[in-house]
């Protein structure tokens, strides 16, 4: 049966990838026999220009029709003085708890033609794999009461509360441990149960979810000391399971190993497994419009897409093969290009876009 696509390539460099990525799935319904059918609508600044609001309802209903969405990047600075609901972040982050894409995965590898684009030495991350699976639609980024109040005394007080229920930790600690039954069978819960007592009930739960995964090896690591780890011996890990804000922070962090944070993906999935697909990195308002961004990280989450739900894994291993065969040929956008580097030539978006185009054709 056909599957729905929803397109919404947001704000800033989100439309320039989200270009390349069309030309990638148009070649495979061409030429490959996919047979996906694409809508298009606005989320972030673009929607608040069209609509008033970062998540209109217009693309509400296109979202909850479609099995799976592309989506490019959201925010840019002109939207920064405007009230925090209708910010850009706002319609991510509503899209996220409107089709309770909970379970989000960032995987973090290194392309071996990329290990001197690192800023890390090349044996430190060369054959790095790690896929940090973060909580996306609980703890604090969602948690009650926040807000910015006014003491007795006239003072300002922000606040914002870090929650997370049992059911919530489950689930989420049931997808990382899926996910480590198909890798090296290794998870690293990271939390602060050691001053945050919510982060003290999440090690029970994972622990407790863990008796049903008897061949994973758990470990569990505070989040300060797994930040100083992912820099100082990033290979000892293979799934990490977090919270929504520690992973965040560390899915960065995890990105820059690998040389740029324009080569993730990432997958944001609800308990059926529709999900919403993006690259890592943000709306990059000032380098949009110059089609220099990389569109790579946006291309491998058509290829996330594809595995997690489209059921093309073949289709999937494809784009990967297309993408390692261009970075191969030496073709390099600005951000993993490393000056004087041998048998490398600096492209734009569109002529990376189209290499991977071709080595698909070929
Ligand atoms: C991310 C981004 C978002 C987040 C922002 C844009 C709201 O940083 O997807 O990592 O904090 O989740
Ligand atoms: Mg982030």
């Amino acid at each position: 049966m056909t599957k729905k696509i929803l397109i919404l390539a947001g704000d800033g460099i989100g439309k320039e990838i989200v270009a390349e990525a069309l030309k990638v799935i148009d070649t495979l319904k061409t030429d490959f026999a996919l047979d996906v059918e694409l809508t298009h609508g606005e989320i972030g600044g673009a929607a608040y220009d069209a609509d008033g609001h970062p998540y209109p309802p217009a693309t509400q209903a296109l979202a909850k029709e479609a099995d799976a969405i592309l989506l490019g990047a959201v925010g840019g600075y002109q939207y920064d003085d405007l009230p925090r609901d209708v910010r850009p972040e706002r319609g991510l982050l509503g899209i996220r708890a409107d089709l309770e894409l909970f379970s989000n995965l960032r995987p973090a590898i290194l392309n071996e033609e990329l290990a001197d684009a690192s800023s890390l030495k090349p044996e430190i991350v060369a054959g790095l794999d790690i896929m940090i699976v973060r909580e996306l639609t609980g703890g604090i980024y969602f948690g009650e009461p926040r807000g910015i109040r006014t003491l007795e005394n006239g003072e300002k007080q922000g606040y914002n509360t870090l929650v997370y229920k049992e059911s919530e930790i489950e689930r989420i600690a049931h997808s990382a441990f899926k996910i480590a039954m198909q890798r090296d069978k290794r998870l690293c819960s990271v939390g602060k149960a050691n001053v945050l007592e919510v982060m003290e009930l999440w090690h029970d739960v994972v622990e407790r979810v863990g008796k049903e995964y008897p061949e994973v090896e758990l470990s569990h690591m505070y989040v300060d000391n797994a930040a100083m780890q992912l820099v100082k011996e990033p290979k000892q890990f293979d799934v990490m399971v977090t919270g929504n804000m520690f992973g965040d922070i560390l899915s960065d962090a995890a990105a820059m190993l690998t040389g740029s944070i324009g080569m993730l993906p990432s997958a944001s999935l609800d308990k059926n497994g529709k999900g919403m697909y993006e690259p890592i990195h943000g709306s990059a308002p000032d380098i949009a419009g110059k089609n220099i961004a990389n569109p790579l990280a946006t291309i491998t989450s058509v290829s996330m897409m594809l595995r997690y739900s489209l059921d093309q894994a073949d289709l999937a291993q494809k784009i990967d093969d297309a993408v390692e065969s261009v970075l191969k040929q030496g073709l390099r956008t600005a951000d993993i290009y490393v000056e004087g580097q041998k048998s490398t030539t600096l492209v734009s978006t569109s002529e990376i876009g189209d290499a991977v185009v071709a080595s698909l054709k070929a």
